[in-house]
């Protein structure tokens, strides 16, 4: 049977695939239950191979040690629903092979497993949503463009699914810097799907890197109704809404914004976690007070110092034990860190020793000598999310640049932002500290 998201099952249950193309909804516009429509998918249908795969994928994109092995029972699950019933679709056995490939803490090489089936079914959905989500998540902006790019000519306004697809070659083309053509499919994919929060999201970096600010704050309050309705993801589109402000001047309606709308609930999501720890951390950089709002962020950061899943995680779990000098918890992450480097085993380990665990070193103050900032700031897209994420970790390696009074790693991290963003507020303030420097 097709999936109204051209998804190829070997199941003949209809009530099990309408649950499943209920949860691929979900996934595709950022809003709740997709977990409970693949649990109703599996109910119906207990071999529902794509089911047992999604909730795998969905589980390790959690990035937390406590679900590598509910997603690991998963892709058994998917592997041993393969074998039985009705002869598996190619697409089945793609994302069987790839979330294996997953679980071993290969993301990109999953992804290699899932566009090499998009190359025969470019309009399988899923296929697409899940090798952008990973190559997201693994740093690897260049390839997350070559994966859209390779599919949106063939898409169709009229196949399920389109707008979505849209929005996804919009953030990877704003991640690459083409602002204009991300604008274009941006308003493409919420004409044909008005909830895509993730086409809406890729125009609204365009805001953020071009300095669209009161542009950029009324596309967000004018779409609240669209992004208030997504799961947690709500929360990050507020800290977008938080840094329009922040670079506004109005550091109080950030903090605002942070209570109500990016932690109105100590939630232990390392993407939720990422949103607080990297506002607050911006509005010290900025010299504004936070008062006790570190505090919880502080607990999550001590629960998390040996969860070695994701580098992306614990560089802002070690912003949250930096602020408060939790020094004995900083370094006992650098040594699970440095352990898991020493194994060598998956994406993640490779990252960390790449650049990961440089940052980590800067950011705890254990950097030694004469870190070398500049190439930490070069290296950084490996570590994943996107480059206003990354922001927080630029604007870092220049503060400890200018504190050591390394004039030319500062001017070489500014360089590197201004490749990305407009000359904002903080660009304006550092680069003035080089100018008078260096003269
Ligand atoms: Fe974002």
């Amino acid at each position: 049977m097709h999936d109204r998201f051209q998804g190829s099952h070997s199941t003949e249950d209809a009530a099990a695939v309408a649950a499943f193309e209920r949860a691929v909804a979900a996934v595709a516009a950022h809003r709740p239950l997709a977990g409970a429509a693949l649990d109703e998918a599996v109910a119906h249908d207990p071999a529902f191979v794509a089911a047992h795969a999604l909730k795998g994928f969905a589980a390790l994109m959690l990035g937390r040690v406590e679900l590598l092995g509910p997603a690991a029972d998963a892709a058994r699950a998917a592997r041993a629903a393969l074998g039985q019933g009705a002869a598996p679709t190619r697409a089945e056995d793609a994302l069987v092979r790839a979330l294996e490939a997953a679980v071993a803490g290969r993301f990109l090489a999953a992804a290699v497993v899932l566009e090499a089936r998009l190359r025969f079914e470019p309009l399988n959905f899923l296929l697409l949503k899940l090798s952008h989500a990973l190559r997201f998540m693994a740093g690897d902006a260049p390839g997350m463009l070559a994966a859209t790019a390779a599919v949106v000519p063939e898409w169709r306004p009229d196949a399920g699914g389109a707008g979505y697809v849209y929005g996804c070659h919009a953030f990877a083309l704003e991640e690459a810097g083409q602002f204009r053509a991300a604008e274009r499919f941006g308003d493409l994919a919420l004409a044909l799907a008005p909830d895509d929060a993730w086409g809406l999201h890729a125009v609204s970096h365009v805001d953020e890197m071009e300095g669209r600010v009161s542009e950029g704050i009324a596309r967000l309050e004018g779409t609240r109704s669209l992004w208030s309705r997504c799961n947690n993801f709500q929360f990050h589109m507020a800290w977008h809404l938080a840094l329009l402000h922040l670079e506004a001047g109005e550091g109080e309606t950030a903090l605002h914004i942070y209570d109500d709308e990016i932690r109105p609930q100590p939630t232990d999501d390392y993407r939720d976690v990422a949103n607080a720890a990297s506002l607050l951390w911006r509005l010290k950089l900025a010299g504004i007070g936070v008062a006790g709002r570190w505090d919880e962020l502080i607990e999550i950061g001590k629960r998390r110092t040996h969860d070695t899943t994701l580098v992306f995680a614990s560089l802002h779990y070690l912003l949250a034990l930096s602020a408060a000098g939790e020094r004995s918890a900083a370094r006992a992450t650098l040594e699970a860190w440095r352990d898991t480097v020493a194994q060598g085993a998956g994406d993640q380990a490779r990252t960390a020793g790449d650049v990961g665990l440089d940052l980590a070193r800067v950011i705890v103050g254990e950097d030694g000598r004469r870190p070398d900032y500049a190439g930490i700031a070069r290296r950084l897209p490996a570590i994943g999310g996107s480059n206003a994420q990354r922001d927080v970790f630029l604007q870092t390696l220049a503060h400890r640049a200018r504190d050591a009074e390394d004039w030319r790693a500062l001017g070489d991290i500014l360089a590197v932002r201004r490749q990305q963003r407009w000359a904002d507020s903080f660009e304006r303030r550092m680069g003035a500290t080089v100018q008078h420097c260096v003269a």
